[in-house]
């Protein structure tokens, strides 16, 4: 791990938030890399769900959220940490975490008892701050999506089975942070709620882990170092009927990566007006605040159904710190090392990087510039004019840093047009001609 964390800070992917002034603990930036790495990223997932399935729309709801909603999910109730304190020196730790009833901090045994510590933080709306008027700021993506059921249903004329797709920040006031980006404070989920007809939530349940095993390995995370874990009845969320989590061997060990839950009518069932004239299935909080009625009628049924839903719900920071693990590669060629990225190409932050091998000769840098032109206008993601003069470290940055090929320009290039490209993986150069550029870059994507 630690050399992953060093290569993130040195070659600009993700820093601590805030480092100047010593740091906020469970906060990371991403950096000009690991910005486009993390883009990338979710633009691979968003097209995997909506562009590539009819059946599913997409979402960007509000983060900070309406109290109400997160009392009928039961999150003001049941989202909690067992916490327990360090009577010595005052450490806070979970203490499911705890190998032993000891503080990991001083060794001390004199523990007070768990006690259940809620993880939502709650801000202030409005000008007023005696605590009459507040949010919380959204513990998962997915409550504004069942709230905006009925706005996607009738907006968009959705029978069963459909999906409505998210990306975007949740908050946690986790009680012990770790791990780089593996458990923070602030942090971003990729969540599908899939509404299927009760009855058929089981299959689709196998259905949508099969997918997204197969979604993992096409963004460079193996099916042989994931496990998946069919998570007891006494480990459930509170809303789940059964979960399956993909679990990854993270450097530090197999943990949770993603996890699909069947989360049956409870979330729907739990918002919706009328309750007692629906058939829900889940045991939910009497509603009366409610003024929608979250069930859908499907052509020549006459009942109202409070649908089902399967929801996969993966976290972008833990899929940035998978990816990168598994791209992380320290090779030895003859009597030197390279340190390489192998990401997979569509998920690199730089596409190609052109390097003119005489940064002060004019015709070079315009050919090179005329080039990074052409294959940026290509709308596949970044393309650099890496103009250093340095063929050989711009080699070694762009290794580094996973650009899936280097494009060099050099006197040759300017008497016969060809130029050479070098691949990232294979180290293997090949001379071809500059019209030839635009056909070879678009084969790696
Ligand atoms: N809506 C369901 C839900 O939020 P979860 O298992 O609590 O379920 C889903 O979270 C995913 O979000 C996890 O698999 C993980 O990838 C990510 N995640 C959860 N807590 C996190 C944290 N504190 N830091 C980073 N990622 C987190």
């Amino acid at each position: 791990m630690d050399d992953l964390v060093s290569l993130c800070k040195r070659r600009g992917f993700i820093f601590q938030s805030g480092e100047i002034y010593g740091g906020l603990q469970g906060m990371y930036d991403y950096g000009p890399l690991g910005v486009e790495l993390k883009n990338n990223l979710k633009s691979a997932w968003w097209s995997s769900m909506v562009y590539e399935n009819d059946n599913i729309e997409g979402l960007d709801a509000s983060i900070l959220s309406n109290p109400t909603v997160l009392k009928y999910s039961g999150h003001e109730d049941t989202f909690s940490d067992p916490m327990v304190d360090c009577k010595s020196c005052n450490s806070r730790f979970r203490a499911d975490q705890l190998d032993k009833n000891i503080c990991p901090n001083c060794g001390s045994e004199d523990l007070t008892e768990p006690r259940p510590f809620n993880l939502m933080f709650k801000t202030n709306v409005g000008p007023i701050s005696d605590g009459s008027s507040f949010a919380y700021l959204r513990p998962e993506t997915a409550q504004q999506i069942f709230t905006n059921f009925k706005n996607v249903v009738d907006s968009s004329s959705k029978t069963l089975p459909f999906g409505i797709a998210q990306i975007g920040k949740a908050f946690r006031n986790e009680i012990t942070p770790r791990n780089f980006i593996f458990r923070v404070r602030e942090f971003e989920q990729m969540e599908l709620e899939f509404f299927v007809r009760p009855g058929t939530d089981e299959d689709w349940h196998k259905e949508w882990v099969k997918k997204r095993l197969d979604w993992w390995e096409q963004q460079g995370v193996p099916k042989d170092n994931i496990e998946l874990y069919d998570v007891p009845d006494d480990e459930l969320a509170h809303y789940s009927k059964g979960t399956i989590d993909i679990m990854y061997k993270f450097p530090h060990g197999l943990e949770e990566l993603e996890g699909i839950a069947n989360r049956t009518d409870f979330d729907l069932g739990s918002h919706t007006k009328n309750q007692d004239e629906l058939n829900i299935c889940a045991k939910t909080k009497h509603n009366n605040d409610s003024n929608s009625k979250l069930a859908i009628k499907e052509p020549h049924m006459k009942d109202w159904v409070v649908p089902f839903v399967i929801e996969p719900s993966a976290g972008v920071d833990r899929a940035v710190l998978a990816i990168l693990n598994e791209a992380y590669h320290e090779e030895q060629i003859e009597d030197s090392s390279r340190l390489v990225l192998k990401l997979k190409p569509h998920l690199s932050p730089i596409k190609a990087a052109v390097i003119p091998l005489k940064k002060n000769n004019p015709e070079m840098v315009e050919l090179a510039k005329n080039i990074k032109k052409q294959l940026q206008s290509k709308g596949l993601g970044r393309v650099l004019l890496e103009n250093t003069g340095n063929i050989g470290k711009s080699y070694r940055k762009h290794d580094e840093v996973g650009t899936p090929i280097c494009i060099t320009i050099d006197f040759e290039s300017l008497e016969d047009g060809s130029v050479t490209v070098r691949d990232r993986d294979t180290m293997s150069q090949e001379r071809i001609p500059k019209e030839n550029i635009e056909q070879y870059f678009l084969t790696y994507f």
